[in-house]
């Protein structure tokens, strides 16, 4: 073979193997390297997927329906809301954008706006040889861009890990180490990205989750993750553990796997702050769900909402159909703002003590309810209502009312017997029934009303008959009876009038 054969095989041979990796799917761009909205990166193993993506808003938000993401998501569950995104904050509005990397970082480049800067060489202290860069993707999900040293060791100078959105992976940490922290932060609403109401963080002081709305605690894990709850407790895959000393306060987690381990628990795993404050694991249970930490709860790692002194224990949120009856039972002041979710919404209300809830379909911005209004009607909206509850030492308090009076009836009726029978033995020729039964009607309207404000307190059934006075009442029917011929007929008589005395006063 000649040189410039043996040249030209050599060449071949080198050639060969890049058209092929070019075809296929790579996990490395090095400078000079760009990724446009029709390419993608996928990890060694196959299992993560980093390109470009659009995701639809479901409606008008910041004058969008929808935008383009650099985005990363398990490469089998492509149509699944993406585990991390480059760009949450600044989407591009059409498929013009383009990764790139060069001597100055990398950047996602676009039509009509400014480049959006991931990383900038110009931030790093130390010295870097930008041709030597490259970003990798790792089956981890963790994106991550390199140069190598002098000596030929990878350094890390940026990784998606440092950067998170909605989804903890295992590998990543929550907390704080070396004067960076680290939380994740809910999608504004199931369909847009950017940064919502939510937040889960770790407390290195409790050693336990947390998951904010806004301010607000709303669930613990408990300093053990009791409120945790494992499902399957053999197959409770997810290991959390936590690294404590003075420049390191973080959790993570590795996962546990046997033969026992299901498939869905061994790929894709992860932790997903729902843009509702609900925490998912990858396989679709729940840690917890927002809706059972309402306002009142405190189960299962729920925290009590608190708030001004016009909100008490036991007061929490709960879905009615509102008919508002006046002009101002509605505000709107707040209706235009997109940058409110219902959830901001509802901490917004539970603030002020003049709002009495949320309206329940509204996505983005508050319409609250502040004035008068009926509840129930089958025509209502729905409405989020804060419920006042009374406490359990007020249940306590009306039900020895209620013993109270009921002793007080039973003795007033039995005074009132006594005094009868004594005037009876006194006339006892004297025969007047109707005057007898007068005496009795009005001694029951007596005793309904002071029952009226024990029933409408809901402390009783609504359907709760008053007790028909027994003793006086029968021993006037007797008497009644003996000097009646027709005894049947005046009997049931008596009986009516007198359940409709009862009714009377209501
Ligand atoms: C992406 O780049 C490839 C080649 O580099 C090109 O064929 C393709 O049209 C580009 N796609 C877009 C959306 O620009
Ligand atoms: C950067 O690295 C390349 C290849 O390793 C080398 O040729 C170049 O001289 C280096 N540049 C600097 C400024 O060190
Ligand atoms: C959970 O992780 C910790 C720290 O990595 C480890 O020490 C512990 O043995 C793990 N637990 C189980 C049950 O494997
Ligand atoms: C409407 O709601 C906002 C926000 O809670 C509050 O600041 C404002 O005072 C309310 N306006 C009226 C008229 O109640």
């Amino acid at each position: 073979m000649s040189n410039q054969k043996m040249f030209g095989f050599k060449v071949l041979l080198l050639i060969l193997p890049c058209l092929w990796i070019s075809d296929a799917a790579t996990d490395t761009l090095t400078q000079g390297d760009k990724l446009n909205s029709s390419d993608s990166l996928v990890s060694q193993n196959g299992a993560v997927t980093l390109g470009f993506r659009l995701l639809q808003y479901g409606e008008t938000w910041d004058d969008k329906r929808a935008g383009y993401y650099l985005a990363m998501w398990f490469s089998e569950l492509e149509s699944s809301p993406p585990i991390w995104l480059a760009n949450r904050d600044d989407p591009i509005a059409d498929n013009s954008g383009v990764l790139i990397i060069d001597n100055t970082g990398f950047k996602i480049t676009h039509d009509g706006g400014d480049p959006i800067q991931l990383f900038s060489l110009h931030s790093t202290p130390t010295t870097t040889n930008s041709s030597n860069i490259k970003l990798v993707l790792q089956d981890s999900g963790n994106l991550v861009l390199q140069d190598a040293d002098s000596k030929g060791e990878n350094r890390i100078l940026w990784q998606s890990f440092d950067y998170p959105t909605d989804t903890f992976l295992p590998g990543m940490k929550l907390g704080v180490s070396h004067g960076r922290s680290w939380s994740l932060t809910s999608w504004f609403t199931g369909s847009i990205p950017a940064p919502g109401s939510f937040t889960l963080e770790w407390d290195p002081e409790g050693e336990r989750l947390i998951v904010r709305l806004k301010e607000r605690v709303l669930w613990t894990s408990g300093n053990s993750f009791e409120n945790i709850p494992p499902s399957e407790p053999q197959n409770m895959n997810y290991n959390f553990s936590h690294v404590s000393n003075v420049d390191e306060q973080y959790l993570y987690y590795t996962l546990l796997m046997d033969d026992s381990t299901r498939e869905e628990k061994r790929k894709n795993a992860r932790l997903i702050l729902l843009y509702d404050g609900s925490l998912q694991l990858g396989s679709g249970e729940f840690i917890f769900s927002s809706k059972s930490c309402a306002g009142a709860s405190t189960q299962n790692g729920c925290e009590r909402w608190k708030g001004p002194k016009c909100r008490s224990n036991g007061d929490q949120y709960e879905i009615r159909s509102i008919t508002p009856t006046d002009m101002n039972s509605v505000n709107y002041s707040l209706l235009g703002n997109t940058g409110l979710s219902i959830y901001d919404c509802k901490d917004i209300c539970w603030k002020d003590c003049q709002c009495f809830g949320v309206k329940e379909d509204r996505v983005l911005g508050c319409q609250f309810l502040s004035g008068p209004y009926v509840q129930g009607a089958l025509d209502g909206t729905s409405y989020q209502v804060i419920i006042r509850h009374r406490s359990r030492l007020k249940n306590w308090i009306w039900i020895l009312i209620s013993i109270a009076m009921t002793l007080l009836i039973t003795v007033l009726l039995g005074v009132l017997f006594c005094l009868r029978r004594r005037r009876r033995i006194r006339m006892e020729d004297i025969d007047r029934p109707f005057t007898e039964y007068f005496s009795i009607s009005s001694s029951s309207t007596f005793v309904s009303i002071i029952l009226l404000p024990v029933e409408n307190a809901g402390f009783f059934g609504s359907e709760m008959q008053l007790p028909l006075p027994k003793n006086p009442a029968f021993s006037a029917g007797r008497r009644m009876i003996e000097t009646n011929v027709e005894e049947k007929e005046i009997e049931n008589y008596s009986l009516n009038g007198l359940s409709m005395s009862v009714m009377d006063p209501r």
